[in-house]
């Protein structure tokens, strides 16, 4: 018996086979279709376009170039939403919501009758989000993101989201800038659709899923506002009517190599910390496991390679300009598996070996001469952190990589905004700021966070950079000597939890450790409170199922294999 194609897939349950297929065909008739559009391959397109999401402001036009591809080609393309996670629209973070997307993402693909689906998202959370969502559905499928946003000018300074929003809330902050001034910055930094302009969380999930294979060559750095951004939708609708046709799953794409791959290039482009987190839930979902130490190898044997903000003076526009990741990859080649199958149903090597244009080596750099010998992200590991903890070592600063310090010490979020400017706080620029209960057991969901500001009064006195330690994550455009994604968390009773003002602390980027320098029993005695329970919705599913930071924050039944042993 053939495979039913298009609409005649996964009929609704009536009991009766053919009166479900008479029913649906006549129902599709009801939208104007003719029965020969009706008799096509289906091509699902998860569309993320919301009036929360600033990101995807162009997805109707994008979508709109997509199902052009689609019906060149001879298919249907039918539109579904989904969730759409708009980073700075929701509370208390975006990460709670990652994983409900997923679900959605999953769900829909499963449930509705297509042949191939076309995952349209951008913003940071959604392109994890889609891909888990795809992983599990396990139907052939295509990312197509959103694209960066374009720069902007303010006294002829070029400005992007979202480093230089940092960077001048620092120097408003530190009082070098007016108000009036601030509020100019404001309507400046982010002026066109698409995705932050840097590298950032939502750049390096892109470059992640060119790396994977999961998105079309050439395709990752293209502006949300350039012609070839809608050239490259089109061409996602004619190659998502491939795979209908090859039945290429995600499952042969994302492999153990591939993303070994991806975290070669996560590394070589200076990546976000977030996307470890992404990538080790992306993973989880195809049965891969992430170790951290393997991390930390990957990350010794990959130079730097590209100098984008928030680590170098160059924005993602000039990559697409540079060459784009595919220039990144042929510089990565010698540490690439070559073999891996990407959505094209080429390999690596093949499209590696296609002919390519110029490369700005001011913005990507040639393995001979890289911009820093090792990779941005390390994994740190010891009394403070026993499941570890990640530093974004091209984003800070040497001078205190290898250092011990007193605690200056925050139990949650609130206490950081009550105190931090408090000028009465008892802390010098050698302490280390401290917050607990940020990470993703907390109530809070494991915000970006991490970022803890310098107090007033020392970003007053010229000071840039502290030690800064917490259970949540940053931002990928942020910078400065921060270790997160402390695991296990202070919620669920990690290490962290223990940590009082005035406790030593020592920190060694080149030992890769981050101990609490106290006595295990002198801890045993520090009582810890765990966050309650909600009572009801997705907050509920959330707390029980959550997974602690090297596990991807996934849900625990969520994962290809479950651990047997949940972590909290
Ligand atoms: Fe959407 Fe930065 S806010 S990518």
């Amino acid at each position: 018996m053939t495979e039913p194609v298009g609409l005649a897939k996964g009929l609704t349950n009536y009991g009766d086979p053919d009166f479900a297929l008479y029913l649906r065909r006549s129902f599709a008739r009801s939208m104007g279709y003719s029965s020969d559009m009706l008799a096509c391959p289906v091509i699902g397109i998860a569309d993320t376009y919301s009036g929360y999401n600033n990101c995807h402001r162009h997805f109707p036009e994008l979508i709109e170039a997509v199902k052009r591809g689609v019906l060149a080609m001879g298919g249907l393309p039918l539109t579904f939403p989904t969730i759409s996670l708009g980073e700075v629209f929701l509370n208390p973070t975006s990460l709670m919501f990652r994983n409900l997307m997923a679900i959605d993402t999953e769900e829909m693909i499963r449930a509705q009758p297509m042949d191939a689906v076309v995952l349209v998202g951008g913003c940071d959370k959604t392109v994890p989000a889609q891909l888990m969502g795809a992983i599990s559905a396990n139907r052939p499928a295509i990312q197509l993101v959103a694209g960066p946003m374009m720069t902007a000018r303010w006294h002829g300074e070029r400005l992007g989201a979202c480093t230089d929003c940092r960077r001048f809330w620092a120097r408003y902050r530190a009082g070098e800038i007016e108000p009036k001034e601030i509020r100019e910055i404001e309507g400046n930094l982010a002026t066109t659709a698409g995705t932050c302009a840097v590298m950032g969380t939502a750049s390096t999930m892109a470059s992640v899923a060119e790396a994977l294979g999961m998105i079309l060559p050439g395709t990752a750095a293209i502006p949300a506002v350039h012609a070839d951004r809608l050239r490259a939708g089109e061409a996602t609708g004619r190659a998502a009517m491939q795979l209908a046709r090859s039945g290429l799953t995600p499952d042969r794409i994302i492999t153990a190599d591939a993303v070994e791959n991806a975290l070669r290039v996560l590394m070589a482009i200076g990546g976000s910390t977030n996307a470890v987190l992404h990538l080790t839930a992306i993973a989880g979902r195809a049965g891969i496991d992430i170790d951290l130490r393997h991390l930390n190898e990957i990350s010794d044997s990959t130079p730097v390679l590209v100098d984008l903000k928030p680590t170098g003076p160059h924005y993602m526009e000039d990559l697409f300009a540079a060459g784009g990741v595919g220039a990144v990859l042929r510089e990565l080649r010698p540490l690439l598996h070559l073999d891996c199958l990407t959505v094209t149903g080429e390999t690596l090597s093949q499209r590696l070996s296609a002919p390519a244009g110029p490369v700005d080596r001011s913005v990507v750099k040639p393995l001979a001469d890289p911009l820093q010998p090792a990779g941005g992200l390390v994994a740190l590991f010891g009394s403070l952190a026993p499941g570890g903890a990640i530093f974004k070592r091209s984003a800070a600063d040497p001078k205190l990589f290898e250092k011990d310090g007193r605690a200056v010490v925050f139990a949650s979020l609130e206490d950081l905004s009550a105190r931090i400017d408090d000028p009465d706080l008892d802390v010098t620029p050698d302490d280390f700021l401290v917050l607990q209960n940020a990470g993703p057991v907390s109530a809070s969901g494991m915000p970006e966070a991490g970022y803890l500001p310098i107090p007033a009064k020392l970003a007053r006195a010229g000071v840039k950079d502290m030690v800064r330690i917490s259970d949540a994550r940053m931002s990928g455009t942020a910078y400065g000597s921060i270790v997160l994604h402390v695991t296990p968390d202070a919620a669920s009773g990690g290490p962290l939890a223990r940590v009082r003002n005035g406790d030593r602390i020592r920190l060694s980027v080149k030992e890769r450790r981050i101990d609490l320098l106290v006595p295990p029993e002198e801890l045993a005695r520090r009582p810890v409170a765990a966050p309650p329970i909600p009572e009801r919705g997705y907050a509920r599913l959330y707390r029980n199922e959550i997974l602690q930071a090297d596990r991807g924050c996934d849900f625990n039944f969520l994962r290809k294999h479950p651990l047997t042993v949940p972590q909290s």
